[in-house]
């Protein structure tokens, strides 16, 4: 297994309030963003540190709970405050093409008052922005006003039921009252903690397992604008958190009410309104546990017929012990030791012949990836085409938790891997560079969880997949799910 590890060569510090400038010809100044700023660039053995200060909100410091001590991964802990906006010190280069916005959306406040969550997926929804331009970084992040984060602030306790936490009843006709509000969806959550997603429209919509729980907001302020609300009767309380989402149009599935299966639904850009275009007819295949497709194309013969279809998912070998491994609890306790289940990248293949049978198979030695395998993106254009690259987390043992990006090479069968040491990186995100005429002539941007309670931001070339900048955060934050990319117009 090829690896790829970094140390940090120079300093990366935050200076708030502290203003940069320098006599030397690598200084530029200027406003961007709305700021003043002064730059100066240096060379620390073969990368650029580009320091740059302006002013910065506050740092409120935490106080300390459970498992958020200053020395615990951020990845697990709840974010500091409720916002932060400031621009970062840049340690490397970032790609002048790169302009635009990375969002990040996930579970990032695990408590409500002195009421701990315990499972990763129940935390309050933390949006993290990156904006950059001009090989500059702005981070900014903020909580999601979903109804069931402000009934939790206003009442200080769980008001919705979330992922595995569901409000406490005081006796049993206010239970029979939760079963009914649980049927009619009022009590189910509108906490959308899971994906983010830029419509073909423009409008960003953020997104949960509960259509309730669809919250428009502002890719630039963060700021929730209000609720998403489909026009169409299809109803339903729920629907899958990871939509197919291009310029041209978004793809998901319903669960069908009256037969087996899901209805297949999309929606043009500009509108609110589902149609069914289809529905899932299935073929068996093996037990499998997946939370996440990569990609699925048509496979052809030599005369261009299709013979079947390929669809690859990160797979946890059919064991659902993953689930549990994710409550905080286990997160936070078993840092170093060897306890993550093993996954691969499983490889379905839907025969075109008229058989019942799919076959399921790994895409590629799972050593190649340490046996660790999700969060994944691919290059956008190749969405359901053949394809040769994935991003995604992988595993370098002993682990917890997949511990580094892994770039995985379809043809090859071969994996490139970033790894440092204590730290947790996030769901990579590939992002091409304009005018790319190579599947992985691009960038990956991930958000690590490092040693010490810190964070920081990181920038892999998508080719060489080899770090070429970072930016280091105020402070760490919590490990997030998925995100997508807003371009600048
Ligand atoms: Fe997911």
């Amino acid at each position: 297994m090829a690896s790829f590890g970094f140390s940090a060569t120079g300093t990366h510090v935050l200076r708030p309030n502290t203003t940069l400038s320098s006599s030397s010809d690598h200084v530029r100044n200027g406003s961007v963003f709305g700021k003043s700023i002064f730059i100066k660039k240096r060379k620390v053995g073969d990368l650029t540190i580009s320091n740059v200060a302006t002013k910065l909100p506050a740092v409120v410091p935490s106080p300390t709970r459970e498992g958020s001590d200053e020395h615990s991964l951020a990845a697990w802990t709840s974010v500091r405050q409720e916002r932060w906006e400031g621009e970062l010190v840049v340690e490397g280069e970032i790609p002048l093409w790169l302009k635009g916005t990375y969002l990040r959306n996930g579970p990032g406040l695990w408590h409500i008052g002195e009421y701990d969550f315990r499972h990763l997926f129940d935390g309050y929804a933390t949006l993290v922005r990156l904006h950059f331009e001009n090989g500059r970084l702005v981070m900014g992040h903020r909580q999601i006003e979903s109804e069931a984060y402000k009934a939790a602030k206003k009442n200080n306790k769980l008001c919705y039921r979330e992922f595995s936490e569901a409000p406490k009843t005081d006796n049993f006709l206010a239970y029979m009252g939760d079963l009914a509000n649980l049927f009619s969806g009022a009590s189910l959550t509108d906490n959308a903690n899971t994906g983010v997603v830029k419509l073909g429209d423009g409008r960003v919509v953020c997104l949960t397992e509960t259509i309730k729980g669809s919250i428009i907001i502002d890719p630039i302020t963060l700021d929730t604008l209000g609720k998403f609300q489909y026009s169409d009767s299809l109803g339903g309380l729920i629907h899958s958190a990871h939509p197919i989402v291009t310029d041209t149009e978004f793809l998901t599935l319903l669960p069908d009410l009256v037969n087996p299966g899901y209805l297949v639904v999309r929606m043009e850009p500009g509108t609110n309104e589902r149609k069914v275009i289809g529905r899932v007819a299935s073929v068996e295949v093996p037990l499998f546990v997946t939370f996440h497709f990569i990609n699925a194309y048509e496979e052809k013969d030599e005369d261009g017929r299709v013979t079947a279809i390929i669809a690859d998912c990160c797979e946890h070998n059919a064991d659902t012990t993953i689930l549990d491994k994710l409550r905080l609890q286990n997160l936070r306790s078993s840092t170093g030791k060897d306890v993550l289940p093993d996954a691969r990248v499983g490889r379905f293949i839907i025969p075109f012949d008229g058989s019942p049978y799919g076959k399921l198979e790994a895409a590629l030695d799972p050593e190649e990836h340490g046996k660790g395998m999700d969060m994944c993106s691919i290059n956008p254009a190749y969405l359901g085409k053949k394809y040769r690259y994935t991003y995604a987390c992988g595993a370098q043992r002993p682990c917890n938790f997949p511990n580094t990006l892994t770039k995985i090479d379809l043809d090859e069968k071969k994996a490139k891997n970033w790894h440092e040491e204590g730290a947790v990186p996030s769901e990579p995100l590939f992002v091409p560079r304009p005018g790319a005429t190579t599947e992985d002539d691009g960038v990956v941007i991930s958000m690590i969880s490092s040693k010490n309670g810190e964070g920081y931001a990181l920038v892999l070339d998508g080719s060489a997949f080899k770090e070429i900048a970072r930016a280091k955060f105020p402070y760490g934050l919590p490990y997030g799910l998925h995100g997508c990319w807003v371009p600048k117009n």
